[in-house]
């Protein structure tokens, strides 16, 4: 049995919604009836997404931004708030990922992740704030990396963990205006470039993170975007600062082997 959600009317802000997982959220609510922003550092890929929502009827607007710059995070809001007023959803996706070694990892590597993941997610809600509708609720996408330490993914753990205990400050310094603020934390999501990013060369349908995942299968689209509709729902007036995994159960068992097997394959890297 499905859950239906009806957004008609609402306001939805996706950043990092161009592609993957992140587009997957601002198709859903704009089939529900939403109208919905989006934004991207790539201009390509920002009128390639409106292109696609458009063309199923969704009323969308985009804008190229980079979530490490402030004002051009600013820029979108204000965008938004000029063409639709305040915000109901807004959700926090951008990310940047790669498998390295910590000792093999530059220091402006590690600064690149954490300033897209981590400082970006910072700029989304800062800025975000000013223009959020009463009863509004943010949505940030993390990872299993910030609770479960795997190689190779010493700049993503730090980010994501980061982006975990900032959706639990701003749950509890927000809720005093009625905002709620909650992650969701993906595991392997199939057709995604993050998943093809973080299996080894050769694989990039994910057969690795499929052979270790407990449900049989990896996730899709659809599943994060469901838990996003509900997470912005009535349904889920009273959680806030809640990270909710939606990866099958493989944070708590087996997402870390397939990471690291992924990690192990890459050239030069010494086996385990
Ligand atoms: N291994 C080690 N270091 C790497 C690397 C890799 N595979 N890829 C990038 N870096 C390092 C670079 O060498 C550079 O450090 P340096 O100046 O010391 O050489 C630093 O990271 C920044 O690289 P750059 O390519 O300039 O960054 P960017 O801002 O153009 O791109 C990335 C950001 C690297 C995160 C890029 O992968 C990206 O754009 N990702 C977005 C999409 C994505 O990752 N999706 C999956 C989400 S889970
Ligand atoms: P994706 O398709 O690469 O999505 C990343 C999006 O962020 C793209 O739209 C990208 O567009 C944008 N982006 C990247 N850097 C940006 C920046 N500096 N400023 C603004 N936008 C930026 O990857 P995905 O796999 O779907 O991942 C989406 C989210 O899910 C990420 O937060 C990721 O950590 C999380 N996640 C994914 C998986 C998975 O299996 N895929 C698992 C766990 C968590 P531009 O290139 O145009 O900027």
């Amino acid at each position: 049995m499905d859950i239906t959600f009806d957004f008609t009317g609402r306001t939805v802000v996706v950043f990092g919604g161009t592609s993957g997982i992140n587009y997957g959220i601002a198709e859903a609510f704009g089939r529900c009836g939403a109208r919905v922003a989006i934004a991207s550092r790539r201009p390509a890929n920002v009128d390639a997404a409106l292109e696609r929502l458009r063309g199923q009827g969704v009323t969308a607007l985009g804008r190229a931004a980079d979530v490490r710059d402030s004002a051009a995070v600013d820029a979108v809001f204000d965008e938004v708030d000029a063409q639709w007023g305040a915000i109901d959803v807004l959700v926090s996706g951008a990310a940047g990922n790669f498998l390295v070694e910590g000792h093999r990892l530059s220091s402006n590597g590690f600064k690149t992740v954490v300033d897209i993941d981590l400082f970006g997610t910072f700029h989304v809600l800062q800025q975000g704030f000013a223009h959020l509708a009463p009863g509004a609720s943010v949505i940030n996408i993390s990872a299993p990396q910030a609770y479960v330490p795997m190689r190779y993914q010493v700049h993503v753990g730090a980010a994501k963990a980061g982006v975990d205990q900032l959706t639990r400050v701003l749950a509890l310094e927000w809720a005093a205006y009625g905002f709620r603020v909650n992650a969701i934390s993906p595991g392997p999501i199939e057709d995604t470039d993050g998943l093809v990013r973080l299996s080894p060369d050769g694989d990039p349908g994910g057969s690795t993170a499929l052979k270790h995942a407990p449900l049989g299968r990896l996730g899709t689209r659809h599943d994060v975007a469901q838990l996003a509709l509900f997470l912005a729902s009535s349904g889920a007036s009273y959680i806030s600062g809640a990270v909710i995994p939606c990866d099958g159960g493989g944070a708590i068992d087996s997402v870390k082997p397939a990471i690291e097997e992924a990690g192990r394959a890459m050239d030069g890297q010494p086996a385990r």
